[in-house]
C-alpha cells in the first residue's frame, strides 16, 4: 500500500489541500483510496461529504483522538482491507506519540511549507522533530518538501531558497497560490477532476509529487523555483502540462489508462 503522510506542525500550510488533491487524483485513477483524517477539525471528512456521487470513491476514516480521551484509540479510524493508497492528513501542532504513530503508518511523508519567514522558521524546527523525535530518519520512510502558495512576486523567495538549500531533503515542487484549489475544495473535488484546460498549471505543479510517490528520484534545484509554472502564460502551461503527462509512462498512469 502507498501510504502518504501530509504533515507540518505549522497551521495553514496546505496539508488538507494537498491531502484532498492527492486522494482525489488516485481515486479518479481507480485506485482504492482512503483518507485518514487525524485533525479534530475534520476538514477532509467535510470535503468528502460534499464530494459528488459520480467521482472516484474515497473512504474517509476519522482518526482524530476522541474529545477528552487520553488514548489514541478511535474505532472510526479503520482503514478498509484492500486500500491501495492511504492519505493521512495531519493536524497542526502534531508531536509526541501521535507524530510517531503517523510516521509509523506512512512510507512517504510530504511537508508543505508556505514561503513566509514565520512558516519557514517553524517548518525547520518541525522537520528536526520529525526526523529525530518522530522517528522519520529511518531509511524506510521517504520525506520531501513542497512549497505551497508561492506567488511570483513573493518577497520570501530568497528565504525559501536558502531554507530549501539547507535541507538534506528533496524539494519536489512549488504550488502556486491559485483560486482553483479553493474552487475544487468547495466542490469536494481535486484539481485533477476539474476541467483540464483550466487546471493545466495546477496539474503540472503536482506532477513532480506524483512522480516521486511513484518511486522516481526528483532532483529539483532551488533555482528551479524561478522557472516554474508560476511564471508561464496560460497556453504555455497547458502545452507543457500535456507534454509532461504524455511523457510520463509510470505504472500509475498505465493502471489509470486501463
Ligand atoms: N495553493 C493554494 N492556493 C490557494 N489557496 C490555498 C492553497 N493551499 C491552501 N490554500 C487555502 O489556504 C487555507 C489553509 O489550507 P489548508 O486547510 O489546506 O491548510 P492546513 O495545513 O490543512 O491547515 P490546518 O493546519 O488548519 O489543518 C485554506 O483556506 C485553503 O483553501
Ligand atoms: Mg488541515
Amino acid at each position: 500500500m502507498l501510504s502518504i503522510l501530509v504533515i507540518n506542525s505549522k497551521g495553514g500550510s496546505g496539508k488538507t489541500t494537498l491531502s484532498t488533491n492527492l486522494a482525489s487524483y488516485y481515486a479518479s485513477r481507480k485506485f482504492r483510496t482512503t483518507i485518514l483524517d487525524y485533525d479534530p477539525q475534520g476538514s477532509c471528512l467535510q470535503w468528502l461529504r460534499v464530494r459528488p456521487g459520480h467521482t472516484g470513491t474515497i473512504h474517509g476514516a476519522n482518526a482524530a483522538p476522541p474529545k477528552g480521551a487520553s488514548t489514541l484509540h478511535n474505532l472510526q479510524k479503520w482503514v478498509p482491507v484492500g486500500t491501495e493508497v492511504l492519505v493521512i492528513d495531519a493536524p497542526s501542532g502534531t508531536r509526541g506519540l501521535l507524530l510517531q504513530e503517523m510516521v509509523r503508518r506512512s512510507n512517504y511523508i510530504v511537508v508543505p511549507v508556505v514561503p513566509s519567514p514565520i512558516d519557514i522558521h517553524a517548518t525547520a524546527d518541525f522537520i528536526r522533530d520529525l526526523l529525530h523525535l518522530g522517528g522519520a530518519s529511518s531509511a524506510k520512510t521517504r520525506i520531501a518538501v513542497v512549497a505551497n502558495r508561492l506567488r511570483s512576486d513573493s518577497p520570501s523567495r530568497e528565504a525559501l531558497e536558502s531554507f530549501l538549500a539547507s535541507l538534506k531533503l528533496p524539494y519536489l515542487t512549488s504550488i502556486s497560490d491559485s483560486d482553483n484549489y479553493l474552487r475544487a475544495a468547495g466542490k469536494g473535488l481535486g484539481v485533477f477532476e476539474m476541467d483540464e484546460a483550466d487546471t493545466a498549471s495546477e496539474r503540472l505543479e503536482y506532477l513532480p509529487i506524483l512522480k516521486w510517490l511513484d518511486g522516481q528520484e526528483i532532483n529539483n534545484r532551488t533555482s528551479d523555483i524561478d522557472t516554474n509554472v508560476v511564471n508561464m502564460d496560460d497556453s504555455r502551461k497547458f502545452a507543457v502540462q500535456r507534454a509532461a503527462v504524455k511523457a510520463w509512462h509510470s505504472p500509475i498512469m498505465r493502471k489509470a489508462q486501463r
